[in-house]
């Protein structure tokens, strides 16, 4: 029986695993952000009401897992006491059930700024990021001078590492962006605030998380964006800073490879993407229209539109080698239920080998394979053998080309609406 999950994303983002995570958190120990920041949202449905998590796991709507977020995750302090705010306020205990590393690399309103001037200064070639100064976070950590949420809670050494860091920022943002310069004393005492709020979540969650594996608890671990926006293995540098994939959780919780039994990657039954880069299956016709209507394709952070095409099985393949995937969870199926075809991308052509980067992606001219679609509803079925034939013989045909079995199906928002063929726990 597998005790500890993980949950990677296998595309560039909002495949349905804040939805998935929700989903399979009953019943589980702990659930743990090892990645990413306030950049993701992850939407949760339940019983017709709607909650956008950004840095909170996505456990936190079911009472008894604990919710924790590893060293790998980078913190807005100030985004995130506002999200336990808007979930007290609907009557969630989060305070007593979240431990935050104090490790996590903290987001400051000047990384807001940096990525903000980063962005205009990229002009046409912007990757289109969320704003939330989540590049420039990671890229103080491993500058090595980024200030933690341990050093928020003692004046002094705040004081010691955020003053000529704000001196260097503010030059840059001054003489090489063009842009206004932040007000150093207000920021290092709205800095000092945060700590104060948020030092009685901070704990060690390597040392808990080393403890539960040790008992025998079950651990699920929630994965932001997705395996196509990694820092190494994405379409760089349209990408996002942080491991996506599944290294994220070792190096971002201090577990080891075999703390971990099973990884479900989570697939929207097309694509999306939001944001700037390569998309070799993106659609500009009618029915890359009726799969943003239909699937409501704008982004759960910034509501942006999210671009949309063919699932492409060539790089979800490569994502399933690369992260160990045990099962697939395939989602949005139903939105595919009007199409009277249903393309699948099989191959590359243009290229020799799998794309590095932007430049080889951009190269890729995609090999599709025709499906017949099933024109009626997936919605409510709770059986496989239910599924219109055209809809099985599309999971059949996507099985067989990624190599492991779809273990799980969502047919809809709605924490209920799935099919479970595998539960990833065993249970
Ligand atoms: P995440 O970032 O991977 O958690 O995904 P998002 O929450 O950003 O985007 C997924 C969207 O699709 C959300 O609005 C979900 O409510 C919705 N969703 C998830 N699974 C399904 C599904 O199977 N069918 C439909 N129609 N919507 C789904
Ligand atoms: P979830 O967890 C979809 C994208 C941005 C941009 C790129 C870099 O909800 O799936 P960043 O702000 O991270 O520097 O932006 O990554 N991006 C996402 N796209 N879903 C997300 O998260 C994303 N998080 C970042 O749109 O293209
Ligand atoms: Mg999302």
């Amino acid at each position: 029986m597998a005790k500890s999950v993980v949950i990677v994303g296998t595309q560039w983002g909002d495949e349905g695993k804040g939805k998935i995570v929700d989903l399979l958190a009953h019943g589980v120990d702990a659930v743990v952000r090892f990645q990413g920041g306030h950049n993701a949202g992850h939407t949760l449905v339940i019983d017709g009401h709607k909650t956008v998590l950004h840095v909170i796991p996505s456990g936190v709507l079911t009472p008894r897992a604990k919710c924790l977020v590893g060293n790998g995750v980078v913190v807005s302090p100030q985004s995130l006491l506002k999200e336990i705010s808007g979930l007290e306020a609907q009557g969630v205990d989060v305070r007593s059930r979240l431990g935050i590393s104090p490790a996590c690399p903290v987001i400051l309103r000047y990384h807001e700024a940096l990525d903000a001037a980063r962005e205009y200064k990229r002009g046409k070639g912007a990757i289109g990021t969320t704003g939330r100064g989540i590049g420039p976070a990671y890229e103080d950590k491993i500058v090595r001078h980024g200030v933690r949420l341990a050093d928020l809670i003692t004046e002094q050494r705040l004081r010691d590492k955020l003053e000529p860091l704000l001196d260097y920022y503010n030059f840059l943002l001054a003489h090489y962006y063009a842009q206004d310069s932040l007000d150093v004393a207000s920021v290092v005492d709205e800095a000092l605030a945060f700590g104060e709020a948020l030092s009685p979540m901070l704990t060690d969650v390597t040392g808990q998380l080393h403890d539960m594996r040790d008992r025998g608890d079950k651990i699920l671990y929630e994965g932001a964006q997705g395996a196509l926006l990694d820092i190494d293995h994405g379409t760089y540098p349209f990408v996002t800073s942080s491991n996506t994939t599944v290294g994220g959780v070792m190096t971002g919780t201090g577990m080891a490879p075999d703390d971990i039994d099973y990884v479900l990657g989570i697939t929207k039954a097309y694509a999306t993407r939001v944001g700037g880069g390569p998309f070799p299956t993106e659609l500009h016709d009618a029915n890359g229209d009726a799969m943003a209507e239909r699937g409501h394709e704008f982004g759960s952070t910034t509501g942006r539109p999210r671009r949309c095409g063919w699932l492409d099985a060539v790089a979800l393949r490569r994502v399933v080698r690369s992260n160990g995937i045990t099962g697939l969870c395939l989602t949005k199926l139903d939105v595919l239920d009007t199409f009277s075809e249903v393309k699948l991308c099989v191959e590359y052509a243009g290229v020799d080998e799998f794309p590095v980067g932007a430049e080889e992606w951009n190269r890729v001219t995609p090999v599709y394979e025709s499906h017949p679609g099933w024109s009626g509803s997936t919605q409510g079925i709770t059986d496989r053998t239910d599924l219109p034939e055209a809809a099985r013989s599309y999971l059949d045909r996507i099985e067989a080309l990624v190599g492991v079995p779809i273990d799980i199906l969502s047919t809809g928002p709605e924490r209920d609406a799935n099919i479970v063929f595998r539960d990833p726990f065993g249970a």
